[in-house]
């Protein structure tokens, strides 16, 4: 038996760890214990999720909370470590490439407890996001590599990763999307929100570069509040985000701009799925946009997913009111090209990280 310890902290790491969860708790020869770091706390950040999404009760919530990245990192590799050091996992399990990510990763692979990686490979080569620190150190910490998208092969390969370590097995959050797309159909959320399939738009903005400074916040909200005046647009508010833009909205004539709290995993995704058009500076949002169809404005200078924008309908629109004034016009723009999904992102990369595990651990 090969004992596996899987660790979420934030938001985006939940819908990541459900169905790793599911698929290595059918293996016969996997066992399953999950961590919680309590990065993400609140109840529309957290349990929400573990709700809709089935996920079971962490094994342990190591409680750490908001702080600096320093702070919120330490207090992550402190209390990770004596869970580490009684359960004796035979392998970490960590996701996506927030602090709770690359923490644990330290922890383990300091204790000699082997590590993998799902989601790894992504680059941005912007070192001025937290995120892309956090992908390169736990990559360089990872035995096992899970790769979501081509161009994660070829760049852990360009950091001298040994090609056996890496695996491209797809995209365990578009698993999560697949799963419960039905289900998310049922949500009454269009009905609440008095708007109609098709004819609104969503956005989201949580990115310290973007959120933190009230000029840069302004800049970006300029074309934003512009195209709700053509249609309504639904802005589900991160909770880093809702005191800036409650400052900046000040005085604005909003038009049809709905802000809301932050929403559940399937309201969310019922909220994508009609719409005309998703403005957003998250990197999930990008993927589950591209298999969905739904033109994407991507509100930053780069992305470390760059197959939602040569097969998706993503669009890099840069951080200006200009360049977002232009890339929100393309994107309503009648759809050019036929788009296809980046391969393996088919609803089955858990149960390939599930059988890789499973083989690297009768091979120990
Ligand atoms: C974190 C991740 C980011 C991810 C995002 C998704 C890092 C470095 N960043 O950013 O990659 O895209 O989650 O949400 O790990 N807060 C609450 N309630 C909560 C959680 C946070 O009110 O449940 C507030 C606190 O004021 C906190 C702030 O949000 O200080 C930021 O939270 P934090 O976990 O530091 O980073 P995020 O911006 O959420």
């Amino acid at each position: 038996m090969t004992r596996v310890l899987h660790v979420a902290g934030a938001r985006p790491n939940f819908m990541k760890i459900a169905p790793l969860l599911q698929a290595f708790g059918s293996h016969p020869s996997l066992t399953s214990r999950l961590v919680h770091t309590g990065q993400h706390y609140d109840e529309t950040m957290s349990r929400l999720f573990f709700e809709e999404l089935e996920i079971p009760r962490p094994d342990v919530d190591l409680g750490v909370g908001s702080g600096t990245h320093a702070q919120q990192t330490a207090l992550v590799l402190q209390r990770i470590e004596p869970v580490l050091e009684t359960w004796k996992p035979d392998l970490v399990v960590v996701v996506g490439d927030v602090n709770s990510t690359v923490a644990c990763a330290l922890a383990a692979a300091k204790l000699g407890v082997p590590v993998a990686h799902v989601e790894a490979g992504l680059r941005s080569f912007d070192r001025s996001m937290p995120e892309e620190i956090n992908r390169v150190v736990t990559d360089a910490l990872s035995d096992l590599l899970f790769v979501s998208e081509e161009a994660g092969v070829q760049n852990l390969l360009a950091e001298g990763r040994p090609a056996e370590r890496i695996h491209f097995v797809g995209n365990v959050m578009i698993d999560t999307l697949l799963a419960h797309r039905d289900r998310a159909m049922r949500s009454d959320v269009l009905d609440r929100l008095g708007i109609v399939d098709g004819s609104y738009g969503v956005v989201t903005l949580h990115r310290p570069a973007n959120v933190d400074d009230a000029g840069n916040l302004r800049e970006i909200l300029g074309p934003i509040l512009e195209l709700s005046e053509r249609l309504p647009v639904v802005f589900p508010v991160h909770p880093r985000t809702r005191p800036r833009l409650d400052a900046a909205l000040a005085g604005a004539t909003p038009g049809r701009l709905v802000t809301v709290d932050p929403l559940g995993y399937l309201e969310f995704l019922r909220l994508m799925v009609g719409a005309r058009i998703v403005l957003t500076d998250s990197g999930g949002i990008q993927e589950e946009t591209t298999v969905l169809g739904v033109p994407c404005v991507t509100i930053r200078n780069n992305t470390e997913r760059p197959a939602t924008i040569a097969l998706g309908t993503n669009r890099l629109a840069g951080t200006t009111s200009v360049g977002i004034r232009t890339a929100i016009a393309e994107a309503l723009a009648p759809a050019d090209a036929a788009r296809s999904l980046p391969p393996l992102w088919d609803g089955h990369a858990a149960a390939r990280v599930a059988t890789v595990v499973a083989a690297w651990g009768k091979a120990r």
